[in-house]
């Protein structure tokens, strides 16, 4: 399973691959202007800083939405990095581009993905990678684990390569249930990936452990 952290802080991806467990990198438009980057110099500068951090795949959204400007923000993107994934809405013309970018050998990741009927086209027009969102499922009172499961399980069933990528999470359950499901990434916060480590077992265990090294040592 991979893990991929969904933010644009420098130091966070830093952090995260500092500690040897990071595949990738998900950014989108909000994550982007929460960093403070303005202008479109600035914001390329940005994926390709990104890019020298982590040693893996950065989704980089485009910020158009017609068919022809996708197609010219994607091209663009790509060109930045090898590591670039082009990351596409899912809407009609979203899904022309994904089909388009993936003829010219560009990677995508079909993003805002909230049922089962969107991943199936995404799969078909050929994304490298679809991002059903949980978080704002479970939001609206729906169930976006189980929307995960159906994905990985219809994949699965037509054998489609494209990898789905579990976005919009908001918690270690999340994390926890999307490896049960088979979820083939997911991309969350540092927080959440962090919280995987705590159990007051350990902690205990440590303090008992290091009360005797100290004794030992004195
Ligand atoms: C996915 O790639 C998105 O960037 C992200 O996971 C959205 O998460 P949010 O619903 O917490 O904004």
């Amino acid at each position: 399973m991979k893990f991929f952290i969904d933010t644009a802080n420098l130091a966070q991806i830093a952090e995260a691959e500092s500690m040897g467990i990071l595949d990738g990198v998900t950014t989108n438009p909000s994550l982007m202007a929460k960093e403070g980057i303005k202008g479109k110099d600035a914001i390329m500068k940005h994926y390709t800083d990104i890019c020298k951090i982590v040693n893996g795949d950065v989704s980089a959204e485009v910020m158009s939405s017609d068919y022809e400007s996708m197609i010219e923000e994607g091209k663009e993107l790509a060109a930045l990095d090898k590591q670039i994934v082009v990351k596409i809405p899912c809407t009609a013309d979203g899904i022309k581009a994904i089909k388009s970018l993936g003829d010219m050998g560009i990677r995508t990741n079909c993003t805002l993905v909230f049922s089962t009927g969107q991943a199936m086209l995404a799969a078909k027009a050929g994304a490298s990678y679809v991002s059903p969102f949980i978080g704002r499922l479970d939001d609206i009172g729906a169930n976006g684990i189980e929307l995960v499961s159906r994905i990985v399980n219809i994949y699965r069933y037509y054998g489609y390569q494209t990898e789905v990528l579990a976005a919009s999470i908001r918690s270690v359950q999340h994390i926890i249930q999307c490896m049960e499901i088979g979820a083939d990434v997911i991309t969350s916060p540092l927080k959440s990936i962090l919280a995987l480590l705590n159990h007051p077992l350990t902690d205990n265990g440590l303090k008992i452990f290091q009360e005797a090294a100290d004794q030992m040592t004195k």
